[in-house]
Formats: C-alpha cells, sequence, structure tokens
C-alpha cells in the first residue's frame, strides 16, 4: 500500500477530521443513557422509531449466552459506536456500558473520545458512578457537557443541581439553557445566548421526533406566564453571577455547558446535537508514545480501545474496535500491527452497534472500526500503514478485587488457559500470575465483582472449560519494582504478582494495612495505581 499522502488528500483528512465529533454518554445506570441514545438516533433519522437501537421495545433472535446474561439482568455490557449525520456534522457516539461493574470497560471507551456528555438524572442529582466517571474524564482532560434528564418528572431546583455541579465535582456550570416549568412541568426551554424560547411538544410516547416551535420572550411571556417570568429571572441571575459559556474554560475543562432534557419525550435532543457540533472539540493531532504529536493529515494510524468477543453466536468472531488517529482508512489496505510488525489485513472491517452490523469503506480521524479476526489485536495496540507509529497504552484502573481462578475438570488445562489469555487481552478482568501460585491458578483482578461473573460464564460456555472461582481478602494493589517484590512478600498479608502488561502488583487486604507497610518500610515503591473508581 502506499504510504505517501498527496496534498489534495492532506485537504481532505482535515477537512472530514473537523466535521467529526467523537463522544460517549457517561451517567450512573438508569439515569437514561440508552434511551438519549436512541432519542439522538431518532433525531438524526438513523432509526424511524425509537427502541430500535437497543432493542429494548423487543431483542432480536439469536442472542450468545453472553448476551442472555445480558438480558436477564437488564443492562447493555456490548458497547460499540453509532455514526450518524447531523448537518454538515459526522457524528461518533461511542457506547459505553451501564452497569457499574463494567466500569473498567467504560474508562477505555473514554479514551477514544474527544467530548462527554455526563447525563443526571434531576430528581437523584449527581451519583457514585456519574462522580467517578467524571474523575476518569478529568484524568483524560475530556470536555463535558452535562445533560440534566427527566425534567418532565417531579425533581429537584435547577440552580441546587447546578449548585451540586460545582461543589461536588469542581466544575463551575455555565447553563446553555434554562428550564420553562419546573421538573413536571417541562414546556420548554429558554435558550440562553437568544433569550428566546424554544417550546417542546408531545408526540404520544416520545417514539417520534418531538416538534419544536421558537418563540420570542414577549410571545413566551404571553403563553407561558409566570412560567416564562420565572426562567428569565434565573437566567439574569445566571447572567449575573457570570455562569456563561466560555470555550476555552470548556476545553480546558474548568467548566461544563448545561442542557435540560427528556430523553423519554426527545424534548432536548436537538439542542444536544447542536451544542455537540458547535462546541465539541474535532479530532486532534495525537500524543504517541514517544511524546511527539501524530498529525491527523500523516498517513493511517488507529489504536484498539476495546476487544470483543462472542457477541453474537451468528458471528463468533472477535471484534477489535479501533479509533482512528491520523490519515484515512479504506478497507482492504492493509496495516502493519506495531507491536509484533505484522501485517494486519482489514479487509472485514465493520460498524457495530447494538446488534447491528455495517460495513466500513472508509473511515476518518475520529471514527471507529470494528475490525473483525483481529486476533492478534489487543486493547492498547496500534495499527498504521505507513510511518510507524505507536500511541502510549490505555491506563489499567486499580482493582479492588481479587479471585484466583482454577478449572474445575483438570483435563481441560488446554482450553482453560486460552480462555484465560484471551478474557485477559480483551481485558474483561486483569490477569495475575506469581511463580508461587503457578499458571493453573492465576489471580484475576477486577474494577468490579461482576467482572468475575462474566469470566465464569464465558470460560464455561465459550471455551467449554468451566471455571470455579475463589476470592481472596485482598482489596487493594499498588504497583511496585522487582528489587522490592521479594521483600514485600515476606511481609504478612502482602502478596506481589505480575500483570500481564509487565506491572509487578503488591496486593494488600486494605489501605490500612498498606498504609502501615509503607509508615514501617518507607524505602518500599508502592505507587497508587490511577483509581478510577472511589
Ligand atoms: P440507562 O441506559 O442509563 O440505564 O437508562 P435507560 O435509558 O434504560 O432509562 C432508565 C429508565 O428511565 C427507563 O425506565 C426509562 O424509560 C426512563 N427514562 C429515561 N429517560 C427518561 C426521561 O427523560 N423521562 C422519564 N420520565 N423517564 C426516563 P424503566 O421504567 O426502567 O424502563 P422502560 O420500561 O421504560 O424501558
Amino acid at each position: 500500500m502506499s504510504g505517501a499522502t498527496s496534498p489534495d488528500t492532506d485537504v481532505d483528512v482535515l477537512r472530514e477530521a473537523r466535521r467529526r465529533r467523537t463522544f460517549a454518554v457517561i451517567s450512573h445506570p438508569d439515569a437514561g443513557k440508552s434511551t438519549l441514545t436512541e432519542a439522538l438516533a431518532l433525531h438524526a433519522e438513523v432509526i424511524s422509531e425509537a427502541g430500535a437501537v437497543h432493542g429494548k421495545a423487543g431483542r432480536r433472535g439469536t442472542v450468545s449466552d453472553w448476551m442472555e446474561m445480558e438480558r436477564a439482568r437488564g443492562i447493555s455490557i456490548t458497547s460499540a459506536a453509532l455514526q450518524f449525520a447531523y448537518g454538515d456534522h459526522v457524528v461518533n457516539l461511542v457506547d459505553t456500558p451501564g452497569h457499574a461493574d463494567f466500569s473498567e470497560d467504560t474508562y477505555r471507551v473514554l479514551s477514544a473520545v474527544d467530548a462527554a456528555v455526563m447525563l443526571v438524572d434531576a430528581a437523584k442529582g449527581l451519583e457514585p458512578q456519574t462522580l467517578k466517571l467524571f474523575q476518569v474524564c478529568r484524568y483524560r482532560r475530556i470536555p463535558v457537557i452535562t445533560v440534566i434528564n427527566k425534567w418532565d418528572r417531579p425533581g429537584r431546583d435547577a440552580l441546587e443541581l447546578l449548585d451540586e455541579i460545582d461543589r461536588q465535582i469542581g466544575l463551575r456550570p455555565t447553563p446553555l439553557t434554562w428550564p420553562v416549568g419546573v421538573a413536571g412541568d417541562f414546556r420548554g426551554v429558554l435558550q440562553r445566548t437568544s433569550g428566546d424560547f424554544i417550546r417542546y411538544t408531545r408526540t404520544a410516547g416520545g417514539s417520534k421526533r418531538a416538534p419544536e416551535e421558537h418563540l420570542s420572550s414577549a410571545e413566551a411571556r404571553e403563553r407561558e406566564g409566570e412560567a416564562w417570568e420565572a426562567a428569565e429571572e434565573e437566567h439574569q441571575l445566571l447572567e449575573a453571577d457570570g455562569a456563561d459559556h466560555d470555550q476555552e474554560r470548556f476545553l480546558a475543562g474548568d467548566t461544563t455547558p448545561v442542557l435540560f432534557a427528556s430523553a423519554i419525550s426527545n424534548f432536548g435532543v436537538a439542542q444536544l446535537l447542536d451544542t455537540l457540533v458547535s462546541i465539541a472539540p474535532p479530532p486532534s493531532d495525537t500524543a504517541d508514545a514517544e511524546g511527539s504529536l501524530r498529525a491527523l493529515a500523516e498517513p493511517f494510524s488507529a489504536f484498539v480501545f476495546k476487544v470483543q468477543a462472542g457477541m453474537d453466536t451468528a458471528h463468533r468472531d472477535r471484534l477489535a474496535y479501533a479509533r482512528v488517529v491520523s490519515g484515512v482508512f479504506r478497507r482492504g489496505m492493509v496495516a502493519t500491527h506495531a507491536e509484533t510488525g505484522r501485517p494486519f489485513p482489514t479487509k472485514y472491517a465493520q460498524a457495530v452497534f447494538g446488534r447491528e452490523r455495517t460495513i466500513v469503506e472508509t473511515a476518518y480521524p475520529g471514527d471507529i472500526v470494528g475490525l473483525v479476526n483481529a486476533g492478534s489485536l489487543r486493547v492498547g495496540s496500534t495499527i498504521f500503514e505507513s510511518d510507524p507509529v505507536r500511541f502510549p497504552p490505555i491506563t489499567s484502573f486499580a482493582p479492588e478485587h481479587f479471585a484466583t481462578v482454577r478449572a474445575v475438570d483438570s483435563g481441560r488445562y488446554k482450553q482453560f488457559r486460552r480462555g484465560i489469555e484471551q478474557l485477559d487481552q480483551e481485558g474483561v478482568v486483569q490477569v495475575l500470575r506469581s511463580e508461587m501460585r503457578g499458571d493453573q491458578a492465576p489471580v484475576l483482578a477486577a474494577v468490579g465483582p461482576m467482572q468475575f461473573e462474566v469470566v465464569e460464564q464465558r470460560m464455561g460456555s465459550e471455551f467449554n472449560a468451566p471455571v470455579r472461582l475463589e476470592r481472596l481478602g485482598y482489596s487493594l494493589a499498588r504497583r511496585t519494582t522487582p528489587e522490592h517484590a521479594v521483600e514485600l512478600n515476606s511481609l504478612r498479608d502482602v502478596e506481589v504478582l505480575q500483570r500481564s502488561d509487565g506491572d509487578l502488583l503488591a496486593l494488600f487486604p486494605d489501605r490500612w494495612r498498606a498504609g502501615a507497610v509503607e509508615r514501617m518500610h518507607p524505602h518500599l515503591v508502592l505507587e497508587t495505581l490511577v483509581a478510577g473508581v472511589g
């Protein structure tokens, strides 16, 4: 494949990159993420009726056991990207799993986006998972747009919710719209830049795009009376407080623009899309492992942020999701896998969302490509067309749950090893090993205990090697060095194991024990891992 990029293509790539907005919705379970995703897709006319994306309204036929589990629990474990055109823009919505225990997966997804939409339930305000996910956004320097959802239902006071965002996460809210009508009586929003009223009209079941009417302030006052006056008054309070959008501060992560919505009625969804295309950042040059920037117009490169297998019995394969960093991806091109230097054919590139798969022919920076039969690719892998590059590894977050895993039937050891290795590469759990424990019983480390259930499920059904897990009494890990491993291992209640990325982790029962070891042996290296969770 030719690696040279002609000047014409440069312009093309830059133009395509500029039109793109790649983002994820983060929220505590039940805040309305699936509903909002469907509303966005509906708005962009990707689907004609709500219920078609995640299929809550009617899941289709063959699903794997893994899907059975997802269905039984009513949660979404799989994650992929939905691409749609909105005006002149191309929007990539990267889906994130909803359940708290899948947060590790969500954290990885956040390495592939340029912005996040933080969805807050108007009645509940900030919830634990919202806060944790927000910390990850801050760590990854991702600008956040806040959407206060479910305004159609009785909820908290709008100013009080803003106050909570300010106080609890130290992010200054700068509302772009302001609700007309208290929570539970959602009539529309005051658009703060123009001072106009956008009036929403409900449709039956919220299944079709909700019509909007734009009225001047005078017309709004006449129509909505006190509700409008209250909104105007609060808008002025915000203005006096300087709570207005400032693009630089938003991009720097100091402020968060706020919108009010009712995803279920499709209210506020158009405003969210308009906001995304007007203020969310497009893809930009990305730092590689050496710290130099890979420019958007350089030849094709991408990194894998998620690997998934066993998604669907009808497509029993392994998918690697890669985010395009630079250049143009063309299906069929032969890329190079940076870690092995081996060619990687891209004949089977797909876009995957929910149960749908379509073929991707071309992709530009910011786009997500699902690569099929990606046996050699793992989370953090780089692929490129020419001009070698390697992107930095994706941070693993601090595990808090540990268990040993063994094959129930020792005769199935080969299957057992293969399965554990694959789940490790997919990042379903972190796999830790030590000479003392041997390969027969490695230690699994997870951010949330539900990751263990996925391991049990998949080892049995997919790898035909049922396993037995035994929880260990550790709850905290610190990174150490080979020189200190022996000494740490000699301490009571402490054990050192090696993760597959090479890191040595010292496990402790709790933070008190870790603190005591630190105090009594100050020469030992015990680095805190990035805490995605509290
Ligand atoms: P999640 O993906 O963040 O977990 O949330 P999901 O969209 O599944 O929504 C959780 C519940 O909240 C659903 O109700 C959904 O209908 C409801 N919901 C979402 N957005 C809004 C909204 O704007 N207003 C109101 N009033 N409700 C909203 P459910 O009863 O749990 O499920 P379902 O039977 O309605 O699907």
